[in-house]
């Protein structure tokens, strides 16, 4: 009995300190919803919730050492908006876009989206452009 609430005490404290909550402190998630480049030509529909369902952090998500490559995306890292690296000739000939952000958002949306339309015949429909570019209205 006497060692229960030791322990419990210890918890209390430890909880109270923040090195108990720290260990179990939620991510940032990000909004549910994105909209991509909202003011550009097409702007993109993203719902961000529904992807991080299924698909890993590190599938979209990544970093930058200080010579500029690519790191990839480690647990609990801070995650920006894509464009504060992404911009002028990033990507340029690697990846088919007129625009750093286009590039950066066919690379990794459009690319999975064809990649699981070919795969899933369920799927077939994700790869086209309406998909993440909804139509205009008028
Ligand atoms: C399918 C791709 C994808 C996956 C999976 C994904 N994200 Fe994102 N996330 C994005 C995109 C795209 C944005 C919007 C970036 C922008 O506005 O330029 C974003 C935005 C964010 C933001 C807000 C960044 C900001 O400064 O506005 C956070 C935080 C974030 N994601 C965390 C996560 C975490 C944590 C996970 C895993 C649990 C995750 N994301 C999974 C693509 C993804
Ligand atoms: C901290 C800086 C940084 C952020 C933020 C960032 N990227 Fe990148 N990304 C890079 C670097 C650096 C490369 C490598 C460039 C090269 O190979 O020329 C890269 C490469 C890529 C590539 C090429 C394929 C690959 O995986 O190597 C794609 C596609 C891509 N990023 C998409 C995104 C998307 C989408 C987001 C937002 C969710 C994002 N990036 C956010 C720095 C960043
Ligand atoms: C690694 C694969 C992968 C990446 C990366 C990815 N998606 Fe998707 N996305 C999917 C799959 C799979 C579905 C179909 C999900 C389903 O119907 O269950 C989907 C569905 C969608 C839908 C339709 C959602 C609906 O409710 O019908 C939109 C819009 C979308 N994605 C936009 C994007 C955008 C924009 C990006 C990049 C910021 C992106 N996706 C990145 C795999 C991916
Ligand atoms: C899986 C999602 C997805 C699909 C499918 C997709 N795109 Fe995109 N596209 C994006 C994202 C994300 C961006 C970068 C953010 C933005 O500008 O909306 C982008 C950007 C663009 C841009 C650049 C906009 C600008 O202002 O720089 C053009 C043009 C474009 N897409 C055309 C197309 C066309 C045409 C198709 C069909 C062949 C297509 N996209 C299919 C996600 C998608």
């Amino acid at each position: 009995m006497k060692k229960v609430l030791i322990y419990s005490v210890a918890l209390a404290f430890l909880c109270s300190t923040g090195l108990v909550t720290m260990a179990t402190a939620a991510v940032d998630k990000g909004p549910a919803e994105i909209t991509l480049n909202p003011d550009g030509k097409k702007p993109a529909l993203f719902p961000h919730a529904k992807h991080q369902e299924k698909i890993k952090c590190g599938e979209c998500h990544h970093g930058k050492d200080a010579a500029g490559k690519k790191v990839a995306y480690v647990e609990g890292q801070k995650n920006e908006k894509c464009v504060t690296c992404h911009t002028g000739d990033m990507l340029k000939g690697k990846v088919k876009g007129k625009t750093a952000i286009q590039r950066a958002g066919h690379g990794n949306c459009l690319a999975c989206h064809k990649d699981m339309a070919k795969k899933d015949a369920k799927l077939k429909k994700i790869k086209k452009c309406t998909t993440c570019h909804p139509k205009k209205k008028k």
